[in-house]
């Protein structure tokens, strides 16, 4: 028997359940408008993706929350529409981005904290005035930046440090962070640290006090475009909770939340994504803790072990794993025991008849396909939910020399394309 849902799902019931949907593809879209480029990041949601959720799923929604923030895309985009909106991210640099990316700013008051830095940075930099540079004591800094770049940067951090509005200090610390990988000896576009080779080394010679005004000066016009279309009653709060091991009801009590709108890990950091990594430089020159936690912290960090889950599509892939190679098998085991139950965690905190869309990619391991789409899918139902679409978007820019079929359907060939998967909900009504 079907549980009932409202009328969404009835609405929804004539498309098909899992398609493939060029429309969400967004090829062309500019996904840096407003606060959306302070600061990359990996595996970001494109702003557009985010919008459009929002828009077919969260029509009456008031209370948005995020589980895997990251730096707060689906924040700027439900702050854009007037909601609350609350965020949640182990990851301390990516918390204060999206902070900052949220956090509406009196602009006459920033203009002069701009015009005072870019004249006591200049003053600095010919000498006119003094400025002891802040250098953090760091193992390896001389293999990260070259002497000459850590004196500015001490110089650029003890000014930043010295901003006596907290949230207009944020606002510099995150191009101050940008600025601090791009002027290190790390290979540009690469989101793991390597080092350039000698012979780039020898040619690098960045002008770090360009970079971070012309960062400030970007980042200006986007909180500017920000302010004038922000509505006065949107809130937004990043907070710092790990939904593994559960989620305070003093933020969010159960069944109080509209919408889900996040974009989660889709596997370990030591074999997916590099988070700890990727914020390793920023969080040690911010003084913001060790990045080693963030990768000990993310799902699938710690233990090991595999469990049957009850959730076919899972525990079928993870028996095929184990045949082929059996300590790989238990660590995407690993994973899945967080991601379930942070799953269950969520779950809880989601109204009758609301939505989680969860945008999730398809990871290969050891050739064999995770299907995270389904497996999400699966694990939400096993709490309640009832699932309406799960919408295919090609992930422009990211192609890959091979042809899939997105659906899994036998010949449903589709040439050289990276997918994500969009995979929406709705909690039972009762
Ligand atoms: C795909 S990224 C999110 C990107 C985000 N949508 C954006 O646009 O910036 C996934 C995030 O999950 C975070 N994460 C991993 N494990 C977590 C956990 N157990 N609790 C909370 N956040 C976690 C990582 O730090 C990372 O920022």
């Amino acid at each position: 028997m079907r549980r009932r849902v409202g009328g969404l799902a009835r609405a929804q019931a004539a498309a098909p359940r899992k398609s493939r949907d060029p429309s969400w593809d967004f090829r062309t879209a500019d996904t840096k408008r407003y606060t959306h480029g302070f600061h990359i990041y990996p595996a970001m949601m494109i702003p557009q993706v985010a919008a459009r959720i929002l828009d077919e799923f969260g029509q009456n929604a008031s209370l948005v929350f995020d589980p895997f923030c990251g730096t707060g895309t689906s924040l700027v985009e439900a702050s854009l529409r007037g909601l609350r909106a609350i965020g949640t991210d182990i990851n301390p640099l990516a918390r204060l981005i999206a902070k900052v990316k949220t956090t509406p700013l009196d602009l006459q008051r920033l203009d002069e904290a701009l015009q005072a830095f870019q004249a006591s940075l200049l003053a600095a930099r010919f000498g006119t005035r003094r400025v002891s540079p802040n250098i953090p004591r760091l193992k390896n800094l001389d293999y990260w930046f070259k002497r000459e770049t850590q004196h500015r940067l001490g110089v650029i951090k003890e000014l930043v440090d010295g901003i006596a509005d907290p949230d207009i200090r944020d606002f510099f610390k995150v191009a101050f962070s940008e600025t601090v990988r791009e002027v290190s000896l790390t290979r540009n576009g690469e989101f793991k640290l390597y080092r350039m080779m000698e012979a780039q080394i020898r040619k690098f010679h960045p002008d770090v006090e360009a970079t971070i005004l012309s960062k400030l000066a970007r980042n200006r016009r986007g909180m500017e475009e920000y302010l004038q279309a922000r509505p006065r009653d949107a809130s937004v709060h990043v907070l710092d909770f790990n939904t593994v091991q559960g989620i305070p009801a003093s933020v969010l009590p159960r069944q109080s939340v509209d919408l889900v709108l996040t974009s989660p890990p889709y596997g370990d950091s030591r074999t997916t994504v590099a988070y700890g990594q990727f914020s390793r430089l920023s969080m040690q020159w911010l003084g913001l803790g060790e990045h080693g936690d963030i990768d000990r912290l993310c799902m699938g960090g710690g233990r090991r072990k595999i469990a049957a889950f009850g959730c076919k599509p899972l525990d079928e892939v993870l028996e095929r794993l184990a045949e082929i190679d059996e300590k790989r098998a238990s660590e995407v085991a690993a994973f899945y025991a967080d991601y379930a139950r942070s799953i269950e965690h969520v779950a809880e905190v989601v109204k009758p008849r609301g939505i989680v869309a969860y945008v999730v990619g398809n990871r290969r391991v050891k050739g064999m396909e995770i299907p995270n789409d389904e497996i999400t899918k699966s694990l939400f139902e096993q709490h309640g939910f009832v699932h309406l679409r799960t919408i295919i978007r090609a992930i422009p820019n990211k192609r890959m020399p091979r042809k899939n079929s997105p659906t899994n359907i036998r010949g449903q060939k589709e040439a050289t394309m990276n997918y994500e998967y969009i995979v929406v909900l709705a909690k039972a009504a009762c």
